[in-house]
């Protein structure tokens, strides 16, 4: 059953020899090809009279309307105009210079009609499809528009081979209640970066010879067109995801630095292959950070280790050949044409990036388009956070430490290792002791170790575990001891859970716990360091969303002045964790080396901070 009511938009700027021939040939063709059907022409004014053609036209062809706008002129306002007068079911768009064979509009209906598509472009870059006589430069330019096009748009030339047809149909529910804002020539951009639709086809077409009168697309045109580009790429937020990525390649700058330092430091590796493991790490890092970051909502239906593994083999080649380019436009033109350094290394790096981010966001990153899918990608992500929002099983830290992958595991091992370095006469305080892993390293001998936290379910698990612990379920700010009685308290990651306005209060509280000899040992997250992204990533990966569990953030200024706001004095402060936590990917032993090195040279710059305070 043919269902298509078909309103024919039909732009017009001097075409008064080409507009009758045009609506005549579209007539025949959409009279079998739909049920009904309207040519809407929309003429801006034109010089040359071809308004006055077209209600020549209008006199013998009752389908046809004018629309003549005279206060403006631009191709895609003509063309939404247009379809804003429409009355059918199916919004189609063509030239009025016979370049579109209107004969190609039966092949653009067929697939609308048969629900394979809700919208159907003709397309020059399908089999069968392409254009008549171009010169070499006309190729070359639409290609490169094309390029540059996808490089704005990721994911854009994938799915649709000639995003930049001005020849094609759509359903009308595709833009219903979606507004327009076009500009230029390329309507189409516009249709698929905001349209509502999932399927898209294309049908080919072989763009002819102007027949009469003249192309109107000149230098303003194409500038339009780029700034076309950019202002979607903002709308659909891709410009933002441009911004990440420049992000991400300053860490792996960073990331390969540190770590040729850090190698050159703790092993005795050639130059060559230390510098070649560097650049792999910041690989690996940037790849990590594109994945859950950049284009996190690219990936999120695809999230199997065997598919992620294919992506990062992808984003590896991409970024050797990356380097290559880089390398040789700082060569060619230090060497050639004898730019200073700074600038020839600077285009080096802008080569870089460009190939990179093209390449691995159209080719690594796949599913970035249509619409849809990212609208899609969204729901799913916002269903597994709620899914996530239950807290993890009582256990979840005791498993951590005891079966997590390597990196997890050093990570608690190396924390434990720093806060277990400081002497800890008993009796020892564990406040918000979890599921008493830190409590079980503590004990030594007879020494009395007493956990606290607020849950009732973790200290039931960790004296299930650990009997002889003794734990106790209490709010912090109201302990139930003598004061004075704690020879050490420790309060290891827990104070960044604690509000704001709650934390010196709780710290105080602390300080009346503690003998006047006696020793808090705190740590918290560094929110100066790399940690912030560390947490956003743990928090996507994990069960547990940290973004949000951590209410306090501190930087090391802040940590100490409320320490010392509290009646304390600070003893000792420092921070460890920056990259050796993830060596312990490839060796324990690295790892261990590693952060000797760290705490040695990087300052305030870990993850995590670690202060010794004692009473004043
Ligand atoms: N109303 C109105 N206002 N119509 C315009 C204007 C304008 O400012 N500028 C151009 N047109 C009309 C022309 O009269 C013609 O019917 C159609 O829009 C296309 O304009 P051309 O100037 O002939 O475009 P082109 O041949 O260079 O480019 C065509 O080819 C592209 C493929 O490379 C366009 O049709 C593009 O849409 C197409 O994708
Ligand atoms: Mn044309």
């Amino acid at each position: 059953m043919n269902d298509l009511f078909v309103s024919l938009v039909i732009p017009t700027y001097n075409e008064r020899e080409n507009i009758g021939p045009a609506i005549q040939r579209a007539s025949q063709v959409l009279a079998t090809a739909a049920r009904d059907f309207e040519i809407i022409v929309v003429d801006d004014n034109s010089p040359d009279g071809t308004g006055a053609a077209v209600q020549q036209v209008m006199a013998t062809n009752g389908r046809v309307r004018l629309i003549t706008r005279t206060t403006d002129r631009d191709l895609s306002r003509a063309v939404v105009e247009g379809w804003r007068h429409a009355r059918g079911n199916v919004l189609a768009v063509m030239d009025g210079d016979l370049q579109h064979p209107p004969e190609t509009l039966a092949d653009l209906l067929q697939p609308l009609r048969q629900g394979e598509g809700e919208i159907a472009i003709a397309s020059r870059h399908v089999r069968g499809g392409g254009v008549s006589h171009w010169s070499l430069w006309r190729r070359a330019s639409s290609w490169g528009a094309a390029c540059v096009a996808t490089f704005f748009l990721p994911g854009i030339l994938r799915h649709v081979k000639d995003p930049m047809s001005g020849f094609f149909a759509l359903r009308r529910r595709v833009l219903e209640g979606v507004r327009l804002h076009p500009q230029g020539y390329k309507i189409l951009l516009d249709v698929l970066m905001h349209g509502r639709f999932a399927t898209v086809v294309e049908v080919p077409y072989i763009f002819e010879e102007r027949f009469r009168g003249g192309s109107k697309l000149g230098k303003k045109q194409v500038g339009q067109f780029f700034a076309r580009l950019f202002r979607l790429s903002v709308e659909s937020g891709h410009a933002a995801r441009l911004g990440k990525y420049l992000v991400t390649g300053s860490v792996g700058g960073v990331v390969t630095l540190g770590s040729l330092m850090l190698l050159r430091a703790v092993t005795d590796l050639p130059l060559v292959s230390a510098y070649s493991l560097a650049v792999e790490l910041a690989i690996l890092n940037n790849f990590l950070l594109n994945e859950f970051w950049t284009f996190a909502d690219a990936t999120t239906a695809r999230v199997g280790l065997r598919t992620r593994v294919i992506r990062f083999l992808r984003f590896n080649g991409t970024c050797v050949w990356g380097a290559g380019f880089n390398v040789g436009t700082f060569l060619g033109l230090r060497e050639v044409v004898q730019l200073p350094v700074a600038l020839a290394g600077l285009a080096g790096v802008a080569v870089g990036y460009v190939w990179n981010y093209g390449v691995n966001a159209n080719a690594t990153w796949l599913d970035l388009f249509p619409p849809q899918a990212r609208r899609a990608a969204v729901e799913s992500r916002e269903r597994r956070t709620q899914d996530r929002r239950s807290l993890p099983s009582p256990g979840y830290y005791h498993e951590a430490y005891t079966h997590g992958n390597r990196v997890q595991r050093f990570w608690h091992r190396g924390k434990f290792g720093r806060v277990l370095s400081r002497p800890r006469p008993h009796p020892i305080l564990d406040v918000g002791s979890g599921p008493g892993v830190l409590s079980a390293l503590l004990r030594n001998g007879s020494h009395l170790v007493v956990s606290l936290d607020r849950s009732f379910e973790v200290i039931r698990f960790a004296k299930e575990t650990h009997p002889e612990l003794c734990g106790v379920v209490a709010d912090v700010r109201h302990l139930p001891f003598r004061p004075g009685h704690f020879r050490t308290i420790f309060f290891v990651e827990v104070i960044e859970h604690i509000p704001a306005q709650w934390s010196l209060d709780v710290l105080r509280e602390l300080r009346d716990m503690l003998h006047p000899a006696g020793r808090l040992i705190l740590t918290t997250p560094n929110y100066r360091s790399l940690w912030p992204a560390l947490e956003w990533m743990v928090s996507r990966w994990g069960p547990i969303d940290y973004t949000k569990e951590h209410v306090n953030h501190y930087s090391p200024a802040r940590l100490e002045r409320e320490v010392r706001d509290a009646g304390l004095t600070v003893i000792r402060a420092e921070s460890f964790f920056v990259v050796a936590p993830f060596l312990a990917w490839l060796s324990e032993r690295a790892a261990w080396k590693a952060m000797d090195v760290e705490r040695r040279w990087c300052g305030r710059w870990g993850s995590l901070l670690l202060l010794e305070a004692g009473r004043t």
